[in-house]
């Protein structure tokens, strides 16, 4: 796959049909290779620089992990408090020096946009795992490659996201890749913290069908696949505001029983109480599945941007 060589991966819009299709088989292939060995040697002699200015602990450490698993180093800095930015040095200076290291710098930070600003400055590929309130596209690409895999078919789905669209940086981009398949949507969510209309109006022009809800059993019932989300606690500029909205939506086995039917339900992870610990049985409970595939996919990922897939 030339497509994504040498780019920077920093926006859900930025995939063809081709793209993702390219992708879904590169990280399948990984899934098998990893069947019978423990590592690769595909980007030996290779850096990753992991640049976490947010806490972390799925995306770091898959990425961490799949760089690893391809033969490659990896070099990250222990915290943004032990970083240079906590002496004012701006992300574009810091992607500069680490483009001097690495071959492949992945970054996450509390602002929308830092990560285009540090694929502007930066010498080498840089990936978004997090910008703020923006983008988070390899957990799009991760929940492609995971709904592909629960449900056969991404063709025609009809999923209901639900929980904090507006601050949520996983849906933003995942809703995207789910527009290349004329996926039918339903955004349920408290009034205060709906998908941003620009995204929502941007899809909508693009003739995918949503309806806006706060009724989740109602959704739920015409879905094939529940996409849950945490409420975005610190992207609250008033707690008392986050008081009100928390514990919105809960996802237990009444709940469940309720719908009387099968429903597959990913959540990126990490939850707080919108899904019960007694849906982790579940048999379409694919959440802990899902965190797994973030290491195929994000193998296939870095081969491709590296030139080697
Ligand atoms: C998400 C994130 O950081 O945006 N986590 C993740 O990467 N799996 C979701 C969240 O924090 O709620």
């Amino acid at each position: 796959m030339a497509g994504l060589k040498g780019k920077d991966i920093l926006h859900g819009n930025q995939f063809s049909r081709k793209d993702i299709d390219g992708m879904i088989q590169i990280a399948s292939d990984m899934e098998k290779e990893l069947k019978k060995k423990d590592s690769l040697t595909l980007l030996k002699g290779k850096i990753l620089a992991t640049l976490f200015f947010e806490p972390s602990t799925r995306t770091r450490l898959s990425f961490e992990t799949a760089m690893q698993r391809l033969g490659g180093g990896v070099i990250s800095m222990a915290s943004a408090e032990g970083s240079s930015a906590a002496k004012g040095e701006t992300v574009g200076d810091t992607a500069k020096t680490v483009s001097q290291y690495a071959d492949v710098i992945v970054i996450r930070h509390p602002r929308i946009g830092s990560a285009k600003e540090a694929a502007d400055a930066a010498s080498v590929p840089v990936i978004n795992a997090g910008d703020g309130a923006g983008q988070h596209p390899t957990q799009a690409l991760l929940d492609t490659y995971t709904i592909r895999k629960e449900l056969g078919s991404l063709k025609n789905l009809t999923v209901s996201m639900v929980g904090d669209l507006k601050n949520g940086r996983t849906v933003h981009a995942f809703v995207e890749l789910l527009s290349l398949y004329q996926a039918r949507l339903y955004f349920v969510s408290p009034g205060n913290l709906r998908m941003p209309e620009e995204i929502t109006s941007n899809l909508k022009q693009k003739g995918i069908w949503i309806e806006e809800t706060e009724d989740l059993e109602k959704a739920a019932s015409e879905s094939a696949l529940i996409y849950v989300t945490r409420i975005q606690k610190e992207r609250f500029a008033d707690l008392t505001e986050y008081e009100r909205v928390k514990g919105s939506y809960v996802i237990d086995s009444k709940f469940l029983q309720r719908l009387k039917k099968k429903i597959t339900i990913l959540h990126p992870l990490p939850r707080v109480d919108e899904i019960s610990l007694d849906v982790d049985s579940y048999p379409g409970a694919a959440y802990f599945r899902q965190v797994r595939n973030g290491v195929f996919v994000r193998m296939a990922l870095l081969a491709m941007v590296m030139g080697r897939r």
